[in-house]
């Protein structure tokens, strides 16, 4: 195992409820709808503007907007969204990350971010980890959101590793298959029927160690 590529919202930090509430309030503004809280779930890993479409979709208003006014609404859910991060500190960082981040840098692991995410900077310079991995790669450079293996792809070029030689950790279903297909070893957090795709699943990121990283790595490498 020469990188590991971690997906950052539910991996790194709990950042799903924040998109949730900014989703809810745009909704409720400018769709006149209540997003049911199956939409949590349901928009993970995917993309800003396929979220906004799939939420236009469910309110049944698709012919009311242009290209460019459902562009402007995904930007006022952008705007909401960053108010709600700015809270975020070291403290949001989820349970067990920095230790294992510490013990992967200490065995010369490179260390990258594979986010749909146009934020993730943003977000790692808050929780006071952006020196802490050696690349982002930025979703603006790929073409294909997860489940596509590009990001995770991309995220290894930038270390220049090759994905064969790295393990990816997701917390969303479309984010194992995105490794799978990336040939990278995949270790879903969360349940395991849910992740059943996943090389390994562990129950929370407290679980996760560079002892259970190599070991998947050594017994599911591609
Ligand atoms: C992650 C989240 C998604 C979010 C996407 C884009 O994958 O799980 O809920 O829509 O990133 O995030 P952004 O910060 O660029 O709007
Ligand atoms: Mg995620």
């Amino acid at each position: 195992m020469k990188g590991v590529l971690f997906d950052l919202d539910g991996v790194i930090t709990d950042t799903a409820k924040f998109h949730f509430k900014a989703w809810s309030k745009l909704a409720k503004d400018k769709l006149d709808v209540d997003l049911p809280a199956s939409f949590e779930t349901e928009l993970k890993g995917v993309s800003r503007i396929d979220s906004m479409n799939k939420i236009i979709e469910f309110s049944g208003k698709q012919a009311d907007f242009s290209e460019a006014e459902v562009a402007e609404m995904a930007a006022a859910k952008n705007d909401f969204y960053l108010k709600e991060i700015d809270k975020l500190t070291q403290k949001d960082i989820l349970p067990g990350i920095e230790n294992l981040l510490d013990a992967l840098s200490a065995n010369n692991i490179l260390l990258s971010i594979a986010s749909a995410s146009k934020n993730a900077p943003f977000i790692l310079k808050k929780l006071g980890l952006f020196e802490r991995f050696d690349a982002i790669a930025n979703p603006e450079n790929v073409e294909h959101g997860k489940p596509a293996p590009d990001i995770f792809i991309e995220a290894a070029n930038q270390i220049h590793v090759d994905p064969r030689e790295c393990v990816g950790l997701e917390d969303a279903v479309a984010g194992v298959q995105a490794i799978n297909d990336a040939k990278a070893v995949s270790v879903g957090i969360g349940n395991a029927e849910e992740l059943n795709q996943a090389d390994v699943v562990v129950k929370s990121t407290a679980d996760l160690s560079y002892m259970l990283l190599d070991q998947a790595y050594g017994e599911h490498r591609k």
